[in-house]
């Protein structure tokens, strides 16, 4: 197989998953599915070459057109839409969280992994120029022990309003933002052993239907009056070599928005945003700001594409397998328990 061809399922964040596919020279997208045929046919103007497009995902996967599949519907999709990709031979790219919880985010590992086939996830973040850049300098212990981290994603009025698949059981926005700086710490700590979680969550702006995208026009009371998610949270990890992360998620609260992640290692620190890393030279205390070029955000999306297509067509090992994701969604879903119970929860 010389090109991987791509199926493109949820009309949202698949479009520029689907576009990053298409400036690969060894992707194709040649596939859309989505419930809503407009939005399919909306974006197929923006791509190279002519698409089929389904509204049945079980239909799609049956095409012999298809070598791989990738997932963007709301969280609550993930998992039927990748088992049935999976069960037709298609390997699998999941944008994240996983799952909407725990069990069916390990029931998809289990069958991903017996396939053989590729199963990816898709993160924009972990595979950031930011997060690559403190990634190849941890693996080349440039920090030293990494013994603690903390990672946030605030917004001020960041509530979606566009898919009650966020709002509703199964969404939140620890699934939706925490899940992506939670992500890249376990990364670049190393992916230690979670052991425990504490937390605590809630909803102080959602279902009351202030905080959302879209300043001054909140969404009508019939979509935020199901509001049934968290729309914060924030705890701490322990993990079995002893390193902690502090981690916070904010779908909208009363402070500036950020998101960032701070490392603190035994020979050097570092923070995201600005990406800064601080050691000592000698005696004297060194601060090194790196430049990220302006396209770091098309970036992240073509190293995605890039490495799941390397690894269907060159056998590369896949470095963000589905079981990163299921190990991530373990701690949201021990801090959301946690919140839950008021207790500490072992992993
Ligand atoms: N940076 C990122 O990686 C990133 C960014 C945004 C969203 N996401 C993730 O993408 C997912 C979708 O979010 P979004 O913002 O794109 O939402 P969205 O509502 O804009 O798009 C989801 C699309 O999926 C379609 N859909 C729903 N159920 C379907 C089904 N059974 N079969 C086919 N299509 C179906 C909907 O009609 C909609 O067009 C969420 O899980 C979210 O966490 C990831």
């Amino acid at each position: 197989m010389q090109e991987v061809r791509v199926a493109i399922v949820g009309m949202g964040i698949g479009k520029a998953n689907a576009l990053a596919i298409t400036r690969n020279p060894r992707g194709r997208v040649v596939a859309l599915c989505d419930l809503l045929e407009e939005r399919m046919v909306e974006f197929a103007a923006d791509l190279p070459e002519p698409v089929q497009m389904f509204t049945d995902y079980k239909e799609m996967c049956r095409s012999s057109d298809i070598d791989a599949v990738f997932v963007g519907t709301p969280n609550q999709f993930h998992v039927p839409v990748a088992m049935e990709a999976l069960r037709h031979d298609k390997h699998v790219l999941v944008t994240k969280p996983l799952a909407d919880g725990e069990g069916p985010a390990k029931e998809l590992v289990d069958v991903a992994e017996a396939s053989g086939l590729v199963n990816m996830m898709s993160l924009s973040t972990r595979f950031s120029v930011g997060v690559q850049h403190l990634g190849q300098m941890s693996q080349r212990g440039e920090f030293g022990e990494i013994y603690y981290a903390r990672a946030r994603s605030i917004r001020r009025q960041g509530i979606p309003a566009w898919s009650p698949g966020f709002i509703l059981k199964g969404g939140g926005a620890f699934r939706d933002m925490g899940v992506h700086v939670l992500d890249s710490a376990w990364w670049l700590l190393g992916m230690p052993e979670p052991v425990s979680v504490t937390g605590v969550a809630g909803a102080k702006f959602g279902p009351l239907g202030k905080g959302y995208f879209g300043k001054g026009t909140p969404p009508a009371p019939d979509y935020y009056s199901k509001f049934a998610a968290d729309d914060y949270g924030g705890g701490f990890i322990r993990f079995a070599n002893g390193a902690g992360l502090q981690v916070e998620s904010f779908w909208a609260s009363h402070q500036p928005g950020d998101v960032n992640i701070e490392l603190f290692g035994t020979e050097a620190g570092a923070q995201l945003r600005p990406l800064t890393v601080y050691r000592m030279n000698g005696d004297e205390e060194e601060n090194v700001t790196i430049d990220v070029p302006e396209n770091a955000n098309l970036l992240a999306w073509d190293n995605v594409a890039a490495h799941f297509i390397d690894s269907i067509l060159d056998g590369t090992p896949c470095a963000a397998p589905l079981r990163h994701g299921w190990q991530v969604q373990r701690m949201m879903e021990g801090l959301l328990k946690s919140a839950a119970t008021g207790r500490e929860v072992r992993l």
